[in-house]
């Protein structure tokens, strides 16, 4: 009897692990991340990449390349676009930027600070004039 009772406790562990697991799965979905934080939520990726694509004055195909099988859909976590590495120099820079400078509340991730932006520089151009 105390047998089936572990019995039933291990089958409702099992049953729960598989439960969260099915729950944070959509959380895992992004792959490939270098910069940006890997628990970072859709949301907050998603307002990032809004950003970037109002302050060069693109879209999204700016950076990204469609799938090869639906090429209705982006490939978001392919890296096939060379213009997505020069970005990430440029996250790299930002980010720099911001810590060495401007980093006062602590609570915050350097990943996260805004002081500096792409804005900043780039004002709706892709490729800022240099004058
Ligand atoms: C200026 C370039 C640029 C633009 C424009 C851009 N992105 Fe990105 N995106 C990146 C970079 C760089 C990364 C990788 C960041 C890292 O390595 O941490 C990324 C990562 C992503 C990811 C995570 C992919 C994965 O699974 O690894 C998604 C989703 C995404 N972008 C969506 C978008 C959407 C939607 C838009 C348009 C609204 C957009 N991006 C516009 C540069 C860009
Ligand atoms: C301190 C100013 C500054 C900031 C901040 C900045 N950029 Fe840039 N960026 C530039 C300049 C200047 C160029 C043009 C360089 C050239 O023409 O060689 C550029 C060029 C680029 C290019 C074109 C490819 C390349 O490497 O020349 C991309 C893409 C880009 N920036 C993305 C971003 C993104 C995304 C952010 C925010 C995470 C950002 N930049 C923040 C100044 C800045």
């Amino acid at each position: 009897m105390y047998s089936n009772k572990i019995k039933a406790i291990t089958g409702l562990s099992i049953f729960v692990l598989l439960g969260v697991a099915a729950v944070q799965a959509p959380h895992q979905k992004e792959k490939n991340l270098k910069i940006l934080p890997k628990d970072i939520s859709d949301e907050k990726l998603d307002s990032i990449m809004q950003t970037y694509n109002k302050a060069l004055g693109v879209k999204c195909d700016f950076c990204h390349v469609k799938q090869k099988v639906f090429p209705g859909d982006f490939d978001y976590a392919s890296d096939a676009e060379p213009m997505k590495e020069n970005a990430r120099e440029m996250m790299r820079m930002t980010i720099e930027i911001n810590k060495s400078n401007f980093y006062f509340d602590k609570n915050i991730r350097p990943e996260y600070l805004n002081t500096v932006t792409c804005k900043t520089c780039h004002r709706g151009e892709p490729f800022p004039p240099e004058d």
